[in-house]
């Protein structure tokens, strides 16, 4: 990952490739007498009219020896009122991908100086745009050019002790949230003969071992033995053993009940014995994206010590046709006791996260959030922009919703009304894996409803907002470590949900 660090030194001392300056469209006339006073050379790139201050724009400029960096980069982010922090994001990455392009690995932001880096959250958009967008899976290609494009460090500059306590913890937690989110990113984007169930488990053990959670890994003798009716139902078809994995950060006092979050593991959908088309299939190599952004927020929960309780539990398995896989119409018995009757062996993901729901009561958790590539149906309704969000306890998604407009790792709740669950009626077991094509997010939804516990309950369809199609300003095509900014920005300020009648919502 790129290297971020923070010195405590003038910047025009500095002799990074490019310094980075911030600004608005109002505070061209600001910009210039800045640039008048400490590099004027650069000014021509504003009276040239090719700096305007709009959103993304960047300008190259040269310093003249004015200061210790050869180059200037403007770097616009628009006007109105209020600046969002998506918009510092975009700009950064954009100005970084402009950066790397070039050829300058080292990049340098002196924050105060700038007019529009003045506080903590604008700081932490403007580094995370920047360094989520130096991101590459490219450790399969045998010879990476030698300067790969890519920004190689990013030098935070301050002034003064009083400066430096203020900016440093922003330096370091962006340093940590994105090696979470490229943690996450690198595991779903690995292909599936690399990750499979067992080195699954292997990576999450690794992250725990790093960050200081507690792993462990239960094996399919353990997993028969507990009576996992729905991760063995999936595994079938698989040569690959399953592996139903527990992670355990205890950040605060043991009595404090814990947050769990499930993540679906499907480390290969074939979709069975309803076997996928072919075309785009290897895309399902993702389909475990749930299970790597939970490891990875566990990974930065842990490094950062947040003061919580938190759990995470990973089913995993291939979802493969042979032929002792499971086939339409086979009954599978949960950990709960319940049954279900599966139509299509290709709705494998709910079946999975049945068991690890039903596990996590055993917890007593203060709430569950399940992260899952669910449905097709998802990525129908809301694309690859908004993840779909259902759950049962009012104040637990509004918090959600929160911690996603600030993340812009977007949501959209869809409802769980009980109308629907007509879809997933069988005549012969307590539910049915599949309720067809309307309405399939929520019916996939509706499934799981069966198998929580007696606790505040959100589950996130991110089947859409995991794989990227194409690049984005900082998201690369791919795997996008969706959940990861989002989890962590809802664990950050955790306070004890109000208690609600789960049967209410
Ligand atoms: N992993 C897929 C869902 C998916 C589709 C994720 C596209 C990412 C991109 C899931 O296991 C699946 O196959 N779901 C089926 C369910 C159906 C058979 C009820 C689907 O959505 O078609
Ligand atoms: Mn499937
Ligand atoms: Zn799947």
């Amino acid at each position: 990952m790129v290297e971020l660090e923070l010195q405590r030194k003038r910047w025009q001392r500095i002799a990074a490739d490019a310094v980075v300056l911030f600004a608005r469209e109002e505070e061209l006339p600001e910009l210039r007498e800045r640039l008048q006073r400490e590099i004027p050379a650069a000014v021509a790139a504003l009276d040239s009219g090719d700096f305007t201050g709009a959103a993304k724009k960047v300008v190259l400029a040269y310093t003249n020896g004015a200061i210790a960096a050869p180059r200037v980069l403007l770097v616009g982010v628009g006007s109105g009122e209020k600046l969002e922090l998506e918009t510092l994001r975009r700009a950064a990455a954009v100005a970084a991908k402009r950066a790397g392009g070039m050829k300058l690995s080292h990049l340098l932001i002196p924050v105060t100086t700038s007019p529009v880096l003045q506080s903590e959250e604008w700081l932490t958009a403007v580094l995370e745009g920047a360094v989520l967008s130096q991101y590459r899976f490219d450790k399969y290609i045998t010879q990476p050019p030698e300067n790969n494009g890519l920004v190689r460090r990013i030098t935070v500059a301050v002034e003064s002790a009083e400066q430096q306590r203020r900016w440093q913890p922003v330096v370091d937690f962006v340093r940590t949230l994105c090696e979470g989110v490229f943690l996450t990113r690198d595991l779903a984007n690995a292909p599936p003969n690399e990750i499979y169930p067992e080195t699954l488990a292997e990576r999450a053990r690794a992250a725990g071992k790093e960050a200081g959670f507690r792993v462990r890994v239960l094996s399919k003798a353990q997993i028969e033995r507990l009576g996992m009716g729905g991760l063995l139902g999936v595994n079938r078809g698989s040569a690959r053993p399953p592996v139903f994995i527990i992670m355990e950060y205890w950040g605060t006092e043991r009595s404090v009940a814990p947050i769990v979050l499930v993540g679906k593991g499907i480390t290969f959908d074939t979709g069975g014995i309803s076997l996928k088309p072919a075309a785009g299939m290897s895309e399902m190599k993702s389909d475990m994206h749930g299970a790597a952004s939970v490891i990875g927020t566990l990974y930065v929960a842990a490094r950062l010590r947040l003061p919580i309780n938190l759990v995470g539990l990973v089913p995993a398995t291939e979802n493969m046709p042979s032929g002792s896989a499971m086939v339409p119409g086979d009954i599978l018995r949960f950990l709960n006791g319940k049954t279900a009757e599966i139509d299509n062996t290709d709705a494998e993901g709910r079946l999975i996260l049945a068991d690890a729901l039903a596990y996590a009561e055993r917890y007593s958790p203060q709430a569950v959030i399940d992260l899952a590539t669910l449905t097709g149906a998802c990525v129908v309704a809301l694309g690859n922009v908004a993840s779909g969000l259902f759950g049962n306890h009012r104040e637990l998604l509004e918090r959600i919703k929160r911690a996603a407009e600030r993340t812009h790792e977007y949501v959209w709740e869809l409802p769980l009304y009980e109308e629907y669950a007509e879809l997933i009626k069988s005549d012969v077991a307590d539910v049915k894996n599949s309720g067809g094509r309307n309405a399939g997010a929520i019916t996939a939804a509706l499934f799981l409803k069966h198998f929580i516990g007696d606790y505040p309950w959100a589950h996130l369809d991110i089947a859409g907002t995991a794989i990227a199609p194409k690049e984005t300003d900082y998201m690369p095509k791919g795997g996008t470590g969706v959940g990861v900014r989002l989890l962590v920005e809802l664990l950050r300020n955790w306070e004890p949900l109000p208690p609600q009648d789960a049967a209410k919502s």
